[in-house]
């Protein structure tokens, strides 16, 4: 059953190998004073950087730039971006890279006018933004977040190391986001699969709740079903065109809430690796695909059905002669199997994780879950399995 909602995503998207075309036209709609955001060199190296200066130039903007941006951003950076915008009265954000870079600009433009301190109001108390929000756009050259298409910004306060999501409504929501596949062709294999199994994350966390008929579970298995076979094939060949863009509208699709739509969600794996994450600064989809198939193992029996259902629509597992319980292990196998065939490391230690960190990563992270009540003790339970 579809539960009543009311759908909005104001995110306008330029698609393709042309898509840079329409940033002029997009910053047309913007006064003149630019803060472009970006990470390290990255894009430098593609050249990106140049055609985006040349472009805002060309558009008589004026630029202040925010560079290095790190994965896993932080709000000390946050703190950086928020005086730039004050100082310049920024009219428009403008973030090139992934989503780290993307995150940390809804979070400059939410910060940068509140009243009190932003990372308690807004990250830790979840107060709605009474205050003026600054436009943000992109230039997506990392697929996985869907940071491109939805309210989500996930900062690192370094200084009480915790890392954690707020998911904004849709004032915050990027106004537009350029999508060239072309981009992503550089991203390191490690980082690219890190990205993959992001998004195969987000769609079971929508997936595995809730058991009703719902036109929602059947779009996330086709979305599973396309990232699946196109991450093998950009595997082995990083510049196929065809792989990379199933791939960067799989990502978008994975979390710019039409997966989530009229579905109850389970997000505890991702609330773990955050977790994880403030501890070792490990990529975000690494450490997720390290949880994942514990965590799974550890609830499936609360949701026997649909983990059944998930081995034979997605893994196309054979039933014959098997018990539910053969049949849903199978498919998490196969799940275990694809990450590997990726080459993603599965235990917490390949991420820099140590055994003392596990307790205080289990009492960090949030108690709650989908299918199984999961509390620290239980999460304890797996992070042990994951090390
Ligand atoms: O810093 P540079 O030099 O740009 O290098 C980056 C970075 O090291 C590199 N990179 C990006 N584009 C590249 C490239 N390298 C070569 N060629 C290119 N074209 O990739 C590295 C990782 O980038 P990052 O932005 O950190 O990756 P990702 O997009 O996976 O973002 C991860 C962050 O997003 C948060 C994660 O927790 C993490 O902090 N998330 C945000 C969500 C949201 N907004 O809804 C939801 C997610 O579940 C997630 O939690
Ligand atoms: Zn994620």
């Amino acid at each position: 059953m579809l539960h009543d909602f009311t759908y909005y995503n104001p995110t306008k998207i330029y698609f393709g190998k042309d898509s840079m075309q329409n940033l002029s036209a997009e910053l047309a709609n913007y006064g003149k004073n630019i803060l472009l955001l970006y990470g390290k060199n990255s894009i430098k190296k593609i050249g990106l950087y140049d055609e985006v200066v040349k472009t805002l130039n060309a558009c008589g903007k004026n630029i202040t730039e925010l560079s290095g941006i790190k994965p896993n951003p932080a709000y000390s950076q946050v703190l950086e971006g928020a005086r730039l915008v004050r100082e310049n009265k920024i009219d428009l954000i403008l973030a090139v890279g992934g989503g780290s870079v993307i995150d940390c600009a809804k979070a400059i433009s939410v910060s940068a006018y509140a009243k009190g301190d932003p990372w308690q109001r807004y990250w830790i108390d979840f107060e709605e933004v009474d205050n003026e929000i600054v436009p943000v756009g992109t230039i997506l050259t990392m697929t996985g977040t869907a940071s491109e298409m939805n309210g989500g910004s996930v900062i690192t306060n370094e200084e009480v190391t915790i890392k954690t999501g707020r998911v904004y409504g849709p004032e915050v929501y990027p106004k537009f986001a350029i999508l060239n596949p072309e981009f992503t062709y550089t991203v390191p294999q490690k980082q690219m699969v890190s990205g993959v199994f992001d998004v195969m994350s987000h769609l079971m966390e929508q997936y595995f709740s809730g058991d009703d008929d719902n036109t929602t579970d059947y779009v996330i298995e086709a979305v599973m079903k396309s990232i699946i076979n196109s991450s093998r094939k950009a595997a082995k060949n990083p510049e196929d065109y065809e792989a990379r863009s199933n791939i960067m509208w799989c990502a978008t699709l994975g979390l710019n809430t039409i997966t989530g739509l009229s579905k109850t969600q389970d997000w505890e794996v991702h609330n773990i690796e955050h977790q994880l994450g403030a501890y070792t600064d490990c990529p975000h989809g690494l450490g997720l695909a390290v949880i994942s198939m514990p965590y799974y193992r550890y609830i499936y029996k609360d949701g026997i059905d649909k983990f059944v259902r998930f081995a034979e629509n997605v893994w196309n597992v054979n039933t014959d002669g098997k018990t539910k319980d053969e049949i849903a292990l199978e498919g998490i196998a196969s799940l275990e199997n694809f990450a590997k065939e990726l080459g993603i490391p599965l235990t917490l230690r390949e991420l820099g994780a140590t055994e003392d960190m596990l307790p205080k990563i289990a009492e960090t992270s949030y108690e709650g879950g989908g299918y199984k009540y999961m509390t620290h003790e239980d999460i304890l339970n797996v992070l042990k399995e994951c090390f």
